[in-house]
């Protein structure tokens, strides 16, 4: 499939799981791509990987409005034009409530949900002018009471909020903005994510997929975020995609 070709994509978090996955599925669909991560030397590497494709890549750092209206610019700058956002970057931590720093509150705060609305804003002028569409990556946290996940579960939900708003004041303009929500997902967040010590394993338990499901690639969930992009997703727009191996089932 090439339903992509012609197409610009700006994907966020791209040196590492999802973001890189993605940015893979993108390009070899034909996409041309602007990479965007504070972790610039993976970058880097990871761009030069896709010297197949038209692509260049741009340090960001989500904690500063600054720079993630300069990465946007950038990608106008270098390609003239944006169809597709995807606003993957993202960190995690799990605190009990009486351990959680407001510190790392706003930390958290600002890298999952502010910057998504600093990098929306300065995107969607290109986004109207392309009838275009922003996939934001959100999680099965925005939809589940999870216990040492307060922050996490309050900004993704914060991210669904937002995406939604945008897709009705947007709608009229034919800018497109979806939810993908995965549960466990085999990147560095999963590896380094842990439960405080004493934690009550039944609590813990909820975060877990139905039996029979184990944790998802980042590849499965770039698959639904290149679905959600494309031009087959047309009827779709404020959607939740779901792919948790029902871990929220009721
Ligand atoms: N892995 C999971 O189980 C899972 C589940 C649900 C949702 N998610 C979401 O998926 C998204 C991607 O996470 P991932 O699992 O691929 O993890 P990851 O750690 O592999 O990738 C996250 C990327 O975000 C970048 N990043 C972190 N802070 C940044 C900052 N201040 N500025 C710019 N970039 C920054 C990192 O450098 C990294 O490349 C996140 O939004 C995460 O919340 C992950």
């Amino acid at each position: 499939m090439k339903r992509f070709e012609g197409k610009v994509a700006l994907v966020t978090g791209a040196a590492s799981g999802i973001g890189r996955a993605t940015a893979e599925r993108l390009a070899a669909e034909g996409a041309t791509l602007m990479l965007a991560d504070i972790n610039e030397a993976a970058l880097q590497t990871f761009s030069a990987s896709l010297a197949a494709s038209t692509v260049d890549h741009v340090r960001f750092d989500a904690t500063d409005p600054a720079s993630c209206r300069a990465m946007v610019a950038a990608t106008a700058e270098r390609f003239g034009r944006l169809d597709v956002l995807c606003n993957i970057a993202g960190i995690a931590g799990a605190w009990r409530l009486e351990d959680m720093s407001r510190e790392a509150w706003d930390r958290m705060l600002a890298i999952n949900l502010t910057s998504i609305f600093d990098v929306t804003q300065a995107a969607m002028p290109y986004l109207v002018e392309s009838k275009g569409n922003i996939v934001n990556i959100s999680s099965a946290s925005s939809l589940q009471g999870q216990p040492y996940n307060s922050c996490y579960c309050a900004v993704k939900a914060g991210v669904n909020g937002f995406t939604r708003a945008i897709a009705a004041e947007f709608s009229s303009k034919q800018v497109r903005a979806n939810l993908i929500a995965p549960g466990g997902v085999k990147t560095a967040i999963y590896d380094n994510y842990s439960f405080p010590s004493d934690a009550e394993q039944m609590l813990v338990n909820r975060m877990l997929p139905l039996p029979g499901y184990e944790l998802a690639e980042a590849q499965e969930i770039a698959a639904a975020v290149a679905y959600v992009a494309s031009d087959e997703a047309r009827f779709m727009t404020g959607s939740v995609v779901v792919l948790d191996g029902g871990q929220t089932t009721l």
